[in-house]
């Protein structure tokens, strides 16, 4: 296992490119599915989340292979092998790939995906929304089985916006007779790209980045090439590194709309931002950073919460105190205990964090415990005075492709090396 090692206190300047979204890419990897055709995902982002789902679909019998950038996936061959705990282990989210693989071939069997870091993660609203599909399910033994012979579409009204349940049953719908219709949907841009890729194949969806989604069942879908969105969740990474340290960054393939939520609150914080042709975000920062009063995360286009932890790190330099809410999940201040190791003042109650900022951060040695809270670390030590030691290298691997090769291109002190 790696670890990264990190001298902190110097300013970034130069430019970056934001990666393809994860977060769009692992979807619609799942939805290659429900066609028999080969598709090609252009510059399809190397991460481990990705290998962990590349995983489940040659255990299922598809072919997936990267060609330079490109992911060229092939499903016409689909055995209905158990999907088991080994690999849902790997990768939380592997329940919606549950969708796909229903649509295409009304069966399907997959272990609990189980808990995580950062919360629970139930999949009570993938279960029901595919009930009102009429699939029938049966837990036997810690594998979910699926049978979906008498599978049609349907109304779901979904009690919350789950963005994954959003996904797996927009995938249900595309091969089935009939409307689905998904009532109280997620809004996010990944959901957006997901449509825009089954109707690139020859689907019908129509309402994504709306709260009502419909899906008109097709007979067959056909494959196509399809380059994801750039990942939100990396260019507020970006964004946050320089307001922790300081400089001058150009951020390269960022949607604007799609970080609203992000630049409104970094413009509070003090940090100057230019957008530019072509999806290029200049950012700069000087001294430190101002509170925010309030840090609410909730679901898009609120402030996303895969960006709080990022912002917390942050923020626990700030001239004052900032309050950090977190609706979203219920364990994902973990990160925060290792930043108090550096001498950030944080206290955590339940889902709200108080962030008392200090002048100083001081290097110390620190464990990653989830993705999320391990960009949180590397922006942290990027700001402190002296050298960090950030083991857990994994957990950030899951989500950023070389964040240690990003930074450094553009002057952080990183390294990364084998910790074994
Ligand atoms: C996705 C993202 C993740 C992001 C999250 C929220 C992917 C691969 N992951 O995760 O990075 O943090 O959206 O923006 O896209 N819930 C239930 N029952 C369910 C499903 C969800 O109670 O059946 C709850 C969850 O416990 C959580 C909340 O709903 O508290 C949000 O979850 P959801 O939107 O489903 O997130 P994911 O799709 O897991």
């Amino acid at each position: 296992m790696d670890k990264f090692i990190i001298d902190g206190g110097v300013p970034l300047s130069g430019e970056i490119e934001v990666q393809t979204a994860k977060n769009a890419a692992l979807p619609i990897i799942a939805a290659c599915i429900l066609t028999e055709d080969p598709v090609i995902i252009e510059n399809c982002p190397r991460l481990r989340d990705i290998d962990a789902m590349l995983d489940i679909m040659r255990h299922l019998g598809c072919s997936a292979e990267f060609v330079g950038n490109d992911l060229h996936v092939c499903c016409r061959n689909i055995s209905l092998n158990v999907i088991n705990s080994d690999l849902t282990g790997k990768l939380r989210s592997s329940i919606f790939i549950l969708g796909s693989i229903l649509s295409r071939c009304r069966r399907a069997y997959i272990s609990h995906p189980g808990g995580c870091e950062i919360g629970l993660r139930p999949i009570d609203l993938h279960i029901s929304g595919l009930k009102s599909l009429a699939v029938g399910i049966a837990d036997e033994y810690g594998v979910i089985c699926c049978d979906g012979s008498k599978m049609r579409g349907g109304v779901i009204n979904l009690d919350f916006a789950s963005v994954g349940a959003t996904e797996n049953l927009m995938m249900a719908g595309a091969l089935l007779d009939g409307d689905t219709v998904i009532v109280n949907a997620a809004r996010e841009p990944e959901i957006v790209d997901l449509a825009d890729f089954i109707n690139a194949m020859g689907g019908k969806v129509v309402g994504a980045g709306e709260s009502v989604i419909r899906v008109t069942g097709v007979k067959r879908l056909h494959g196509c090439s399809y380059r994801p969105i750039p990942d939100r969740i990396c260019a507020a990474t970006f964004f946050a590194a320089v307001a922790a340290t300081g400089g001058e960054i150009a951020v390269k393939n960022v949607v604007p709309e799609h970080v609203f939520g992000i630049t409104e609150r970094l413009k509070k914080m003090g940090v100057k931002l230019y957008i530019g042709h072509g999806g290029t975000v200049r950012v700069v920062a000087e001294g430190r950073p101002r509170p925010l009063h309030k840090l609410e995360t909730n679901v898009y286009p609120a402030f996303p919460t895969d960006a709080q932890p990022q912002f917390c790190a942050v923020l626990s330099r700030a001239t004052g105190s900032s309050i950090v809410v977190e609706n979203l999940f219920e364990n994902r201040f973990g990160y925060t205990a290792e930043l108090s190791k550096m001498g950030a003042a944080i206290t955590v109650k339940d889902r709200v964090a108080v962030v008392r900022g200090v002048p100083v951060l001081h290097g110390a040695v620190l464990g990653a415990l989830d993705l999320r809270g391990g960009a949180a670390l590397v922006i942290a030590a990027l700001s402190a005075e002296g050298r960090s030691v950030i083991t857990g290298v994994e957990h950030i691997d899951r989500g950023y492709e070389y964040i240690e090769r990003t930074l450094a291109s553009v002057g952080a002190k990183i390294r990364r090396v084998d910790h074994t």
